[in-house]
């Protein structure tokens, strides 16, 4: 096992009517800001819920927090917080709604520009305490200190690590509207987050394997009977919990990890727009079969005690493995290739570039070089 610290802060407040516990977070009326999206929670009533259980409270509000959140919109939040000399601020919304705010949070206690935080959070200094009504499952966001900031004007998508939500709401009946596409890319997406901190090698934590292919076969257990019955109570609290869990480090406790798919896939979102959750579906598969021989074992673990796959040659076991991991994707809904999203040689060489040019090395073993990722596109065209 590898040497590992865990520490993770976030209080989760979980179940149905759990919104209105908001209340019972603050012990003196507060200037609260609240974040949102672009909408969605005006018509499913959350927006409303919130309102009432902060009666008392100040509010400023600040709406329009896009899908990979850009820092040009953060930048105007960050403005108005600065201006209102808000004392918290709570995200209600979806992962970008969230990865947003926890910008704002740090950028309202730093004098010089957002975007510098994001390219080198040393420069971190402090953050207005934060907290979530999360919308979405997908992200594992409303449990640890990751964001993920786009760039419009360079078209640059980056990870920026810094705080934790002070606690994060989830109520599973919030999830009832969620269109069905965006619900199959929250199931990839906290699919993937497993698979990054799981596919790497065996033996090394074989609890966490146990718990990371617990989270995997739960998510394809309930992935079909989502899509029949979007508004079960019960299925809904199991994929919610599931992301969370997926990505609140719990699972990467003692083990190394890889991560290559989820950059390789910011870019395709910074260049294309891609959907997070689409962009794995089309990634991982390739990365599984480019990089088969380095985790040749995990994949054999993953195939046999994940999809049961127990027959025939190793080579046979993991072509079935990948096979399955993408068809997976595909009965969510979502496109498995680049030539499905019109992406082509173009976009490949300019990751590429992008990749040398930063100097970038991903995985597990520090190999995924703009050449390594060349090849894993070519194998997801
Ligand atoms: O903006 P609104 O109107 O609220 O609509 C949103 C948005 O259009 C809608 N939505 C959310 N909850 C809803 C709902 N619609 C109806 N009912 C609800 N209850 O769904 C759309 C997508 O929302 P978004 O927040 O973009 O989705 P998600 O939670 O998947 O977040 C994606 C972002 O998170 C980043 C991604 O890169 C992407 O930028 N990630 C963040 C991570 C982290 N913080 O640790 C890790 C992930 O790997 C990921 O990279
Ligand atoms: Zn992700």
């Amino acid at each position: 096992m590898l040497n590992f610290e865990f520490q993770n802060p976030t209080k989760l407040i979980f179940g149905k009517g759990s919104i209105a516990k908001i209340e019972k977070q603050f012990s003196r009326p507060t200037k609260i800001m609240l974040t949102f999206g672009g909408g969605s929670v005006k018509q499913n009533g959350v927006y409303q819920q919130v309102i009432d259980a902060l009666k008392g409270h100040e509010i400023v509000e600040f709406w329009g927090i896009e899908p990979n959140p850009k820092v040009e919109t953060l930048r105007r939040a960050i403005e108005l917080g600065k201006a209102e000399n808000v004392e918290f601020i709570i995200a209600v919304g979806g992962g970008s709604t969230l990865d947003g705010t926890k910008l704002i949070a740090c950028a309202i206690r730093y004098d010089g520009d957002a975007w510098a935080l994001v390219l080198d959070p040393k420069k971190v200094t402090g953050a207005v305490p934060f907290a979530s009504v999360m919308t979405m499952p997908a992200t594992g966001s409303e449990m640890n200190n990751g964001a993920v900031i786009s760039n419009l004007a360079t078209k640059e998508k980056f990870a920026f690590y810094s705080y934790h939500p002070q606690f994060s709401i989830l109520d599973p009946e919030v999830t009832y509207s969620i269109p069905p596409y965006q619900v199959a890319c929250g199931i990839a997406d906290s699919f993937v987050h497993v698979m990054e901190q799981y596919l790497t090698d065996t033996n090394i934590n074989p609890l966490i394997d146990r718990w990371a292919e617990g989270i995997l076969q739960t998510l394809i257990e309930i992935a079909p009977q989502i899509q029949e019955n979007p508004r079960d109570y019960n299925l809904m609290s199991q994929y919610m919990f599931c992301a969370t869990m997926a990505l609140n480090r719990f699972i990467s406790m003692g083990v190394p990890q890889d991560w290559a798919t989820h950059n390789i896939g910011h870019e395709l979102t910074a260049l294309h727009g891609v959907t997070h959750g689409e962009s794995l579906a089309v990634v991982l598969p390739a990365t599984m079969t480019v990089l088969s021989e380095q985790k040749r074992n995990k994949i054999l673990q993953y195939g046999e005690r994940v999809w049961g796959i127990t027959e025939g040659t190793d080579g046979l076991k993991i072509a079935e493995t990948i096979g399955r991991t993408e068809q997976f994707f595909s009965q969510l809904g979502l496109k498995t290739r680049l030539s499905q999203l019109n992406i082509g040689e173009e976009t490949i060489a300019e990751i590429e570039r992008r990749f040398n040019e930063r100097g970038t090395l991903l995985g597990e073993c520090k190999n995924v070089n703009g050449a390594v990722a060349r090849a894993i596109l070519e194998c997801a065209l």
